[in-house]
């Protein structure tokens, strides 16, 4: 049963039961239609109640139908609102904490709608690449005015009732509940006042101008496109409100309709519905049962109070959960806890963050030099200098001071995790947790699972990564894990590029046109040049035979280590981070070129994003295919969230697929001719000659 039907004196309520949100799907809007034909039908019956069982009244689409033939089989959400309108007795819909979407266009077709206060009010479709489908930008703007509506409609976030129960002149809310646990009575009242009410009022029916026209609409896609410039569903938002304005409501919702179903096909719409599956789908974990007990923390310790500790630490305070750090000198302390500081003033000072939060975030943060006063930490993450004897040392005195059960966690970058669990006598309590500097402000956190990890220590980690707001991906232990394993392969082609005759100029500004946040280069800078410098020097140890360009250790040779040293791949200002092209590094890459001989030659824009796109896209099949990824989903979810992957293309794993894995495996093929690439990088991984075989996608 996903929709009750009770009768309750004289008014008939329908109950909507879908958990975990009352998502529309086909039972349930079946349940709709069946019971308001059972009302009519019913000479009891007066007047209808549409409520929704548990927390929320409706999320609107049920995610589990979609893309599926359940999404569009009758009654589709459109015939369900069109049988609510034309029903002979008042339709009510009493509406509670979540109405959105396809909820929120439902509620809009009831002759009537009393809402509770808390509730979130909202329009989501464009965070998928899509407009409203079922009437939402006709009716909306009827109800709220053009500008509040469109104001959902293109943002897609949620606005609380209470705040739109007090906007002047809404006809959304007919009428404010006390609360949520008097609107079912409240609701029953209503119905019974109503029910004698003729004719029944339609949203549909009700005008809707705005004042400016023309002029306003050229505003708004002015404002559109400047915030949205890879993504054309929020102009189209703009398009639906604007007709709704100008055309007939009947010719409004065709038009609606239209702009909905091209949306879909578009690869922006796919590459924001991928993102939506796979960053659900990362947090579930293959072989750990979603019912796996959880350990409790609520107490974390963090080793070491440098970049990355200080920052992980954050995270925790935020949360408020209580956080002690431990260092091996004061002043190292001393020098942590006030960058901590820093970073919070900032947010102080930009009205971020409040004054009395501030205090109460750093009221939960101690410090201490003693591994003792780390006994009752629940979690133990460390971050202390990338080496293994360090980390020897460090697991060695948790293991003999950590409490039973304690997990203890590694923010190692590179280091092998299984030998960081061997030095204790409790690898089942060993976890990888990498995160991304700044730690405080980046999204993703591998979650690096050692060959012992216990699955209550990966469920506990996953779920706490929600609390402290991380996007979680599960990687096996291998170097770089998923993230870095699959850059290096990238920055590799970025030197070859420069080698064969490209600018650093040049890499990033393809790369940044296709998308990326930033391109290799600038990105370098950033991060500072030498961190790969110091992999390149282990890697010439431990894999002598690798190609790369030396013109990144030149570069690091002049002390050029990017924004930190005041140079890097392009010169800045002091106190600027704008790049500036450097001649001293072009001629050293020309220079480089040289010495190698090589005739510089034209590089194509689409040449140098396809090689870096491409480089990520090999690495990634391969790790897919040896299990250290358990999904393509998760490695996208990687690039999005850790190294500014862009968001439209939905991901390298996702985009290969919609490029086609045989065309993919094609260019690498002929990268793979080029003497001065690495034809060893561009070997295609099996997997991704099967798939492209037999006309597959990674997912
Ligand atoms: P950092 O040099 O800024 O900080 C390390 C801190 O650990 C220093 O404050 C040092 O005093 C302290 N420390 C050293 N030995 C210690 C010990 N035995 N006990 C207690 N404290 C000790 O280094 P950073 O950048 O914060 O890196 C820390 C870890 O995080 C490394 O494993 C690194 O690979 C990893 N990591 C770094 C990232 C980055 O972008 N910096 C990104 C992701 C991971």
């Amino acid at each position: 049963m996903t929709a009750a039907y009770e009768v309750h004196g004289d008014i008939a309520v329908i109950t909507l039961n879908n958990p975990p949100v009352n998502g529309l799907g086909h039972a349930t809007r079946k349940g709709i239609t069946d019971g308001i034909e059972r009302a009519n039908a019913d000479a009891a019956v007066k007047a209808i109640v549409i409520t929704g069982a548990g927390g929320a009244f409706s999320g609107g689409a049920d995610i589990k139908e979609f893309g599926t033939d359940k999404a569009l089989q009758e009654p589709n959400l459109l015939s369900v609102i069109s049988t609510v309108e034309a029903s002979d007795k008042p339709v009510v819909a009493a509406i509670h904490t979540v109405c959105m979407g396809g909820g929120l266009e439902l509620a809009l077709g009831c002759h009537y709608r009393i809402a509770a206060p808390g509730c979130n009010v909202a329009l989501p479709e464009v965070k998928l690449g899509l407009v409203p489908g079922a009437g939402g930008t006709q009716r909306l703007p009827r109800v709220l005015g053009v500008e509040a509506a469109l104001n959902i409609i293109v943002s897609g976030e949620p606005v609380k009732s209470e705040l739109i129960g007090s906007f002047p002149g809404q006809k959304l809310f007919d009428k404010m509940a006390a609360s949520a646990e008097s609107l079912a009575e409240e609701a029953l009242a209503f119905a019974r006042s109503v029910a004698d009410a003729r004719p029944l009022p339609l949203v549909r029916n009700l005008p809707c101008k705005h004042p400016q026209g023309d002029a306003y609409f050229q505003f708004a896609r002015n404002m559109v496109k400047g915030m949205a410039k890879n993504l054309p569903a929020p102009a189209k938002c703009v398009d639906a409100v604007e007709a709704a304005t100008k055309r007939k409501f009947a010719d409004g919702m065709a038009y609606e309709r239209e702009i909905f179903i091209n949306l879909m096909w578009t690869p922006e719409s796919r590459a924001l519905r991928h993102i939506f599956f796979s960053e659900r789908a990362a947090s579930k974990i293959p072989d750990v049962p979603s019912d796996t007990p959880q350990r409790a923390v609520k107490t974390v310790g963090v080793i070491g109070a440098g970049t990355m500790g200080g920052g992980i630490a954050m995270n925790f305070l935020n949360a408020g959960i209580p956080v002690t750090i431990l260092e091996t000198k004061q002043e190292a302390l001393d020098r942590g806890v006030a960058t901590i500081k820093k970073n919070y003033e900032a947010q102080v000072k930009k009205g971020k963050l409040k004054e009395d939060k501030y205090q109460q975030r750093m009221g939960l943060l101690k410090t201490t030099l003693s591994y003792g006063d780390l006994k009752d930490a629940d979690l133990i993450i460390e971050a202390v200098f990338e080496e293994m004897g360090v980390k020897e040392a460090v697991f060695k005195q948790l293991d003999a001071v950590a409490k039973p059960g304690a997990i203890l966690a590694s923010n190692t970058s590179t280091l092998d995790v299984d030998q960081i669990a061997a030095f204790t006598q409790r690898p089942q309590d060993v976890v990888g947790m990498h995160f991304f500097s700044p730690a405080n402000v980046m999204r993703l956190l591998e979650v690096v699972r050692g060959k012992a990890t216990a699955k209550d220590v990966l469920a506990t980690v996953m779920s706490i990564a929600k609390k402290i707001r991380k996007t979680a991906v599960v990687s096996g232990v291998c170097d770089g894990f998923i993230g870095n394993r699959m850059i290096e392969r990238y920055s590799q082609q970025a030197g070859f590029l420069l080698d064969e005759g490209a600018t650093p100029q040049q890499v990033d500004r393809a790369i940044e046109k296709f998308g990326f946040a930033m391109g290799p280069f600038r990105m370098g800078d950033l991060a500072g040049n030498d961190i790969g410098w110091a992999i390149r020097k282990r890697r010439a140890v431990e894999r002598p035979d690798m190609k790369y360009s030396r013109t990144a250790d030149k570069l690091c040779e002049l002390g050029r280590f990017g924004q930190k040293t005041g140079a890097g791949w392009y010169d800045y200002a002091p106190g600027k981070r704008d790049a500036i092209p450097s001649e001293l590094v072009n001629k050293m890459v020309e220079d480089h070129r040289k010495e190698l001989g090589v005739t510089p030659r034209k590089i194509s824009d689409e040449e140098i994003v396809q090689r870096l796109v491409f480089s990520l896209v090999n690495e990634g099949a391969k790790i897919l295919e040896e299990g250290i990824a358990s999904k393509s989903g998760d490695i996208d979810m990687v690039y999005l969230t850790g190294y500014g992957f862009p968001i439209h293309r939905g991901g390298p794993m996702h985009y290969a697929s919609e490029l086609g894995l045989f065309n993919v495996e094609q260019a690498m093929k002929r990268f793979a001719k080029n003497p001065l690439d690495d034809a060893s990088a561009w070997e295609p991984a099996p997997l991704l000659s099967r798939l492209a075989a037999e006309g597959k996608a990674f997912a």
